[in-house]
């Protein structure tokens, strides 16, 4: 028997739905990052809980079992997990939510009265398999299980498009008559569109796609709402779906790339994925001692932070040298790229990690102005972010990204570790430059190296 009458169960999934979009609000920035987390947190809580005091449900052991299951599995992972793997974690939930709409669906197929129902049905089970499918071959490519690069073979345009059109096909049969049979090839033509949908996305825009496919599985979340009647997955897979769609859109334009280029480009020839080779041209590199020199006696410091600095785990270490040189009366402040990393926030979270104050972090349109004005841009892990190919060179990879424009400062100075190109795989000219110096070694050590030498100045 329900303990709830449906008028509180429909309050309580309301006030469920108002702390989801708290906590997307409280999302949108790092000061009120975590308080948004635990709000969505709080509203999931709430959902689950009101599903099981105010349905009718059956098997609640099985329920019970899967959950005890499902927690098992995540909640390890979850704490284990290297912020630089976080895209593949993303990955993997994302598709696991798609996939377990896509079930869901299907087994709701044989009560399914009317057209309408079955409609949300096939929508749940094509977008659900396209979501979990495409999410697998992502997780594999960032996990180097599969290559990173555009896998394309002749005829997968021409494939896919087919096995979308023979799955829609499907679908329209399962709407009009609503054979189970019909389903199940809708759910795995749907797999397969996932997969060749995927294959083809190479290198730098992988975790774009996850976005994307993020969007996907909102989508069937919302599509499963009317399968199922209920109300908050509806608007909880909604929201999935539009805010996953927006970031969607502003990593491409944050890299200069268009959604439909990101899907479709390796089809015309062009990936993102280059080369990893190191380069063997000269250049000028020097000690830790001198590079302390150059920032202890400079008057403003500008950090750009990049991937290799999460690599090193060197946040702690970084926010220690900003302390020393603004001992010493330096303005140090960080230029944040919204790609910098391997995934939205990147930086802001590693830095918020070693309780850099968010003051200090400027966003590229505002800081790009500055670096005339700066004595020492100290680039610290980044590479693809600060490469004036962006700009220079039509027809490179990131040709068209915005980029940090440390060429403007006076001194530039990479850590990093070897000449092998950042991400994108591609030379940085900038490395070459006659102000630039390079301090080689891991960021975590060169830091704490230059870090000592400030303070022995
Ligand atoms: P990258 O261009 O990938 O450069 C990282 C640099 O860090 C490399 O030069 C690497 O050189 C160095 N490095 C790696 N490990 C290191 C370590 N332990 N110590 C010192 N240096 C280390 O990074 P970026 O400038 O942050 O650019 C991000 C790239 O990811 C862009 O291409 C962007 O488009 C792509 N991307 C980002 C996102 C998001 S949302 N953030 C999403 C999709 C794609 P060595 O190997 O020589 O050390």
């Amino acid at each position: 028997m329900p303990l709830f009458p449906p008028v509180v169960s429909s309050l309580l999934y309301l006030v469920a739905a108002v702390c989801f979009i708290l906590a997307l609000r409280g999302l949108s920035s790092p000061k009120t990052a975590r308080r948004g987390n635990l709000i969505g947190a709080l509203g999931a809580l709430i959902a689950v809980v009101t599903v099981f005091l105010a349905s009718r449900l059956e098997n609640i052991p099985w329920i019970l079992a899967a959950i005890a299951v499902g927690t098992a599995i995540a909640w390890p992972i979850a704490r284990r997990v290297q912020m630089t793997q976080m895209p593949q974690l993303v990955a993997m939930l994302n598709g696991v939510g798609g996939g377990a709409a896509a079930l869901i669906a299907l087994l709701e197929l044989p009560h399914a009265a009317d057209w309408w129902t079955r409609l949300a049905i096939v929508l749940t089970l094509l977008i659900g398999a396209i979501s979990f499918a495409g999410s697998v071959i992502t997780f594999s490519k960032l996990q180097g299980i599969l290559s990173a690069k555009a896998i394309v073979f002749p005829g997968l345009a021409l494939l896919m498009v087919g096995v979308l059109v023979v799955a829609v096909a499907a679908g329209a049969w399962v709407v009009t008559s609503g054979p189970f049979f019909a389903a199940v090839a809708v759910l795995v033509l749907g797999l397969a569109v996932g997969v060749l949908l995927v294959l083809p996305v190479g290198g730098a825009d992988v975790p774009i796609v996850i976005s994307l496919l993020n969007a996907f599985t909102g989508l069937a979340v919302a599509a499963s709402g009317f399968v199922l009647g209920n109300v908050l997955l509806i608007i909880a897979g909604t929201l999935v779906g539009a805010s996953g769609t927006i970031l969607t859109r502003a990593m491409a334009q944050a890299m200069g790339r268009s959604v439909s280029g990101i899907l479709f480009g390796a089809f015309k020839g062009g990936s993102t994925a280059g080369s990893t080779e190191a380069s063997d041209r000269p250049v000028r590199s020097s000690s830790a001692e001198d590079v302390a020199v150059l920032l202890g006696y400079a008057q403003k410091v500008i950090i750009v932070p990049g991937y290799g600095l999460a690599v090193a785990q060197g946040q702690h270490t970084v926010a220690e040298l900003q302390q020393a040189l603004e001992a010493r009366g330096i303005e140090v402040e960080y230029a944040i790229h919204p790609v910098a990393g391997r995934m939205p926030g990147h930086m802001n979270v590693l830095l918020a990690e070693a309780n850099v104050p968010y003051e200090s972090l400027k966003e590229m349109s505002e800081v790009n102005g500055e670096f005339k004005q700066t004595d020492v841009a100290l680039v610290v892990g980044a590479n693809d972010v600060v490469n004036p190919a962006a700009k220079t060179t039509p027809g490179s990879p990131i040709y068209g990204m915005p980029i940090l424009e440390v060429g403007d400062a006076k001194q530039v100075v990479f850590l990093k570790r070897s000449m092998r190109p950042g991400f994108a795989g591609i030379e940085n000219e900038l490395l070459y430059e006659p102000q630039t110096t390079l301090l080689f070694g891991d960021a975590k050590d060169s830091l704490a190296k230059v870090l000592a030498a400030v303070k022995a100045l």
